[in-house]
């Protein structure tokens, strides 16, 4: 979590910085911080709250500066007050640093240093790691280069931080190990440094994407040099940011969400763009062809994933095994990297991840390939970690989602899985022409349908209006769309802090059903397939005990019509492509819940954007 901006150059860091935090908020937005560097030294200034308490606190201080380094935090060590807040300085004053990740043997090095006589002033890892980088340059009286450097290898952890000193004013020093860190080139030596491109792209679309293990001096005279953990120099990869402004801003919408939800009309399409022809019947993700034969063969596939990204991978589940009937297992990050799983050269792991960053995710992967797996990847960040450590993958183009509950980049994973699985049933044989030629058609139709679904909105916003005072909410699908169930109940509370699950629907007389009374809201996915029938006798078993059901129907729908106390239309589509369709009316619902119960949609609380952290 957290976000770090930085500049050194000829112009002025502060505007620079707050307005790149601004754009990292979605990081974590506890407390932020800043320092800048002018010819009479080092200013730093740090506040609670959001980067705009920063700003005002700033107002009438002292904010010039060449050079400055910014930070947005979500807290891990600490709470979040104004002294844990970064930038940390060290004892004396000359360095100050700030950092995202963590430092997992800090306890045992502030012990040290407290040995040495050193105060610390707040409970961070990262003012440990400042004060050994300082400790080391006073001692041996090397370069803060080496100092870092020297320090960095006592560490035991992740981190992406960037070093700035008064006693070397011409430069910053940026290292990388497991947190990302993209630092853009400008003209005449001006360099930006960020957690991602987001803070750089107005300035500058050069960009070198830090590996891990790498530390660059950024020197406002000379230019940039590049080392390697054995302190090599090496060349810089300087790459071209496809980023545009206007993806990061609301383009008139009150919130990125709601934004967000509105582009998938243009979000799927810009994800099955070039991969698919209904007239000419083929589906090809270039990412992963030299794969597929594998992928076939392959003993069994494993996606693993966190969150949202997970309930994607479920929905997977479901395409893969049914269509192209290759086994699939679908496995929390989290649970997988620490259960010491069995798994070998025949398996291909699927990491499928928006910000390609999650930490959970990374590990598994890193689990994964150490075991000799294939490992493939699903990511929305281009050049996010993710994407750059795994052997191939498949973009899903959804451009940049900044609300902190993930919409379009669902959908859009959603979209990737669904052509691999058609791609894989291709090559396999195991789908029949006239069904592939249906699903493709079915598929390049599906953004109409979402634009048909989005204009329901104001009827959406009518019942969500009736649930906004609710207390608990029970989500019910079955087949692909119990998935969709968990992503909408997962919607609900992470931005309106209304206490929802997802079950399969025929899973709710174990248990859930015990909660059932005139008070809870249970909405239902009710969609013509295979197993309506099965789901109208669920939505009964609602209805006979009061429970108030929403329900998502196909267009032309009659009898859950009759029952339940809502329907929410939906065009007829091809049953495996339910979930994109059926997702978009709970997305609406949670936003406005949200909106009306005057929740923070775009910054929940206790939530980031990217979990950098386990
Ligand atoms: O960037 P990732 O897709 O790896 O993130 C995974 C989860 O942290 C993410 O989906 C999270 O659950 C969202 N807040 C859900 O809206």
């Amino acid at each position: 979590m957290c976000g770090i901006v930085a500049y050194i150059g000829n112009k002025e860091a502060y505007s620079i910085i707050v307005k790149g935090l601004k754009r990292l908020e979605y990081r974590g937005y506890d407390s932020s911080g800043i320092a800048l560097l002018n010819t009479e030294g080092l200013n730093t200034y740090k506040k609670q709250g959001k980067v705009a308490n920063l700003e005002a606190f700033t107002e009438d201080k002292d904010r010039s500066g060449y050079a400055g380094i910014g930070h947005t935090r979500w807290a891990t060590h600490g709470p979040p007050n104004d002294t844990n807040a970064h930038p940390h300085t060290s004892e004396d004053g000359n360095i100050t640093l700030v950092h995202n990740g963590i430092i997992e043997n800090y306890d045992s090095i502030r012990k040290e240093l407290e040995g040495k006589g050193y105060t610390f002033k707040s409970d961070t890892d990262t003012e440990v790691l400042c004060y050994l980088i300082s400790d080391i340059k006073t001692k041996t009286g090397v370069k803060l280069g080496k100092a870092i450097h020297l320090a960095l290898q006592q560490v035991v952890g992740a981190y992406a931080i960037v070093v700035m000193s008064k006693d070397e004013p011409n430069k910053i020093i940026v290292a990388r190990k497991s947190s990302p860190l993209v630092v853009g080139i400008g003209k005449d030596n001006d360099f930006y440094v960020a957690s991602d491109a987001t803070p750089i792209v107005e300035y500058t679309k050069q960009v070198v994407y830090l590996n891990d293990d790498e530390i660059a001096i950024l020197n406002r005279d000379k230019g940039m040099k590049l080392f390697n953990i054995d302190e090599v120099q090496k060349e810089p990869y300087v790459e071209e940011l496809e980023l545009h402004l206007e993806e990061l801003e609301k383009g008139g919408y009150e919130h990125f969400m709601l934004k967000e939800i509105h582009e998938q009309p243009r979000s799927i399409k810009d994800c099955f763009r070039g991969r698919l022809n209904a007239e000419e019947a083929w589906v090809s993700l270039g990412g992963i062809k030299e794969y597929e034969q594998k992928m076939i063969k392959a003993n069994r596939i494993i996606m693993i994933a966190c969150g949202t990204s997970w309930h994607a991978g479920l929905v997977g589940e479901y395409l893969f095994e049914d269509l192209a009937r290759i086994n699939v297992e679908v496995e929390y990050a989290s649970e997988f990297r620490y259960r010491n799983p069995i798994i070998n050269e025949n398996d291909i792991v699927i990491a499928i991840s928006q910000s390609g960053e999650t930490a959970d995710t990374m590990a598994a992967l890193e689990l994964a390939k150490s075991k000799g797996a294939t490992i493939l990847g699903v990511c929305n960040v281009v050049g996010s970690s993710i994407s750059r450590i795994t052997d191939a993958g498949s973009y899903t183009h959804a451009g940049p989602e900044i609300g902190v509950a993930s919409t379009k980049a669902f959908t859009a994973q959603v979209t990737v899985l669904t052509l691999m699985a058609l791609s894989l049933a291709k090559l396999k044989g195991t789908i029949c022409e006239t069904k592939f030629r249906t699903m493709l058609s079915e598929l390049e139709a599906i953004p109409q349908k979402v634009q048909q679904i989005l204009d329901k909105n104001d009827e959406i916003k009518l019942i969500a209006e009736q649930y906004q005072g609710a207390s608990n909410a029970l989500y019910l699908g079955r087949g692909s769309s119990f998935p969709v169930a968990l992503e909408g109940a997962l919607k609900l509370k992470e931005i309106s802090y209304i206490h929802a699950e997802g079950y399969p629907a025929a899973e709710m007389k174990h248990g859930p059903i015990a909660l059932i009374d005139e008070e809870m809201p249970v909405f239902v996915i009710a969609t013509s397939g295979p197993s309506y029938e099965k789901v109208v006798s669920n939505i009964q078993e609602v209805k006979a005990r009061k429970g108030k059901l929403i329900a998502v129907v196909t267009e032309g729908d009659q009898q859950v019509h009759d029952i339940a106390d809502h329907t929410i239309d939906i065009p007829d589509t091809d049953e495996h492509l339910v979930p994109l369709l059926a997702t978009i009316p709970f997305q609406l619902l949670s936003y406005h819940i949200a909106v009306m119960r005057n929740c923070n949609v775009d910054q929940p609380r206790n939530l980031a954007k990217s979990v950098t952290v386990e």
